[in-house]
C-alpha cells in the first residue's frame, strides 16, 4: 500500500529522476527513524552457493545501486544479497540522457545507461563503510573508451581492487549498451578472458588467503550453440557461478508499447520466459556442477520459483523491485 503510494509520485517524475531521488533518499533515510518505511523483517533461510553462506535465495541485481550507496537500507528490505556496480577501473557518465524508459503496459523497462559510476575506488569506500550482514557481489565491467580487445586488462584492475572487499565477483560481458561487449561472450575471447581472471583469482587467493567466487553474467540473446558453448567454457575454467541474464535486445513481445523502438536492453516481465529458457538451456550443459543466479523478469514469488525449477540456486530482482518495491522482496524470500 506504502509502496503503491510513493510508486504513483515516483512514476509522474522522469524515469532517471524518480531512480536517482530514490538512493538519495535511502542513503539519507537509513539508520533514521524513517527507515521504517522500508525496513522489515524476513525469514531466516541460509543457502550455500558458490561456498557462500547466503541468508535467502534473493538478491538485488546489479544496476540499481551502481556505486554501492544504499547497501544498508537494501538490506533492511530483507535481500540475502547485493549485487552492487557494474563498476569500471575509471568513473565515466555513460550514455547521454534520456536512457531509461518504462514500458508499462508490459511491466518492463528499457535502458540504456552505458556503465555510468564513479569508478572502483569510490564504490569500494562504499562497501567498506556498509554494516550488511549478507553477502556483497560486486559486478566489474570496462570503461567505454577501453577497446574491446583490451576489455580484459579493465576486468583484471576492477578484479585486483574489489576482490578484498568483494563476497562474489560478477563479471559483466553482457550489458547492451557498451559497444562490442558483448562478443566477449563468444570463442577465444571469452576463453581469453576466463583463464586470464581464473589465473588472477588464483594468485589473489593466495596473497588473501581468501577464496573469492567469480560469476560470469550472460545475455539472454544466445543461440543453443552459444549457451552450450559458454558452458563448455564455464566448465573447463572452473568459474565458480553463472548470473543468468541480463536484459534483452528482443523487441517483438512489447511491440506497439511505449518507448517499444528505444534503443538499448530490456527488463522485467517481458524478459522473463526468455531468462527462464536460457537458464534451462545452461542447466542441462552445466548438469549441477556450477551453480546458476536466475534474473529476468522476477515479479512474483511464482516467477522465482520458476527460475529455480530451470536450474537457478538464487534468484535476482530489479524491474519487478521498481514496479512493486519491498513488499516483493518479503513475499519472495518467504516462500522460496
Ligand atoms: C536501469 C537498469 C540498469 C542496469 N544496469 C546493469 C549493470 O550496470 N550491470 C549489470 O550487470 N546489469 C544491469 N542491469 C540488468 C539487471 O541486473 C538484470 O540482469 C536485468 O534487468 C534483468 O532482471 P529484471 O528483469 O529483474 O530487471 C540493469 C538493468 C536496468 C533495468
Amino acid at each position: 500500500m506504502l509502496y503503491r503510494i510513493m510508486r504513483s509520485f515516483l512514476f509522474k517524475m522522469n524515469p532517471e529522476k524518480a531512480h536517482d531521488l530514490s538512493i538519495k533518499q535511502l542513503k539519507l533515510t537509513h539508520g533514521t527513524v524513517l527507515d521504517l518505511f522500508y525496513r522489515q523483517k524476513v525469514q531466516q533461510r541460509p543457502v550455500q552457493v558458490m561456498g557462500l553462506t547466503f541468508p535467502n535465495s534473493l538478491g538485488l541485481a546489479a544496476g540499481l545501486d551502481k556505486n554501492a550507496e544504499c547497501i544498508d537500507a537494501f538490506g533492511a528490505m530483507g535481500f540475502g544479497h547485493i549485487e552492487v556496480g557494474t563498476v569500471t577501473p575509471v568513473g565515466q557518465p555513460g550514455n547521454p540522457s534520456p536512457r531509461l524508459f518504462r514500458v508499462l503496459e508490459g511491466e518492463g523497462i528499457i535502458n540504456r545507461m552505458g556503465f555510468n559510476n564513479d569508478g572502483v575506488d569510490n564504490l569500494i569506500e562504499n562497501v567498506k563503510s556498509s554494516n550488511f550482514k549478507g553477502v556483497i557481489g560486486i559486478n566489474i565491467g570496462k570503461n567505454i573508451n577501453t577497446p574491446v580487445e583490451q576489455g580484459k586488462e579493465d576486468y583484471i584492475i576492477c578484479m585486483e581492487k574489489v576482490y578484498p572487499h568483494a563476497g562474489y565477483i560478477a563479471v559483466n560481458i553482457s550489458s547492451p549498451n557498451t559497444p562490442g561487449l558483448r562478443s566477449l561472450q563468444y570463442g577465444e575471447a571469452l576463453d581469453d578472458l576466463l583463464s586470464s581472471l581464473k589465473e588472477r583469482q588464483q594468485a589473489l587467493a593466495k596473497k588473501h588467503e581468501k577464496y573469492v567466487p567469480i560469476a560470469l553474467k550472460v545475455a539472454p540473446d544466445l543461440s543453443d550453440e552459444e549457451i552450450e558453448s559458454i558452458a563448455q567454457s564455464l566448465l573447463k575454467y572452473k568459474i565458480d557461478g553463472l548470473i543468468a541474464t541480463n536484459t534483452t535486445l528482443d523487441r517483438e513481445i512489447i511491440k506497439g508499447m511505449s518507448h517499444a523502438s528505444e534503443a538499448g536492453g530490456l527488463s522485467g516481465r517481458p524478459v522473463q520466459s526468455k531468462s527462464t529458457a536460457v537458464i534451462a538451456k545452461f542447466s542441462e550443459h552445466l548438469k549441477g556442477e556450477i551453480p546458476i543466479i536466475g534474473v529476468g523478469g522476477i515479479d512474483s514469488v511464482i516467477a522465482a520459483k520458476e527460475k529455480i525449477a530451470a536450474g537457478a540456486s538464487l534468484v535476482q530482482i530489479y524491474s519487478g523491485f521498481i514496479y512493486q518495491g519491498p513488499p516483493l522482496v518479503k513475499n519472495i524470500v518467504n516462500h522460496i
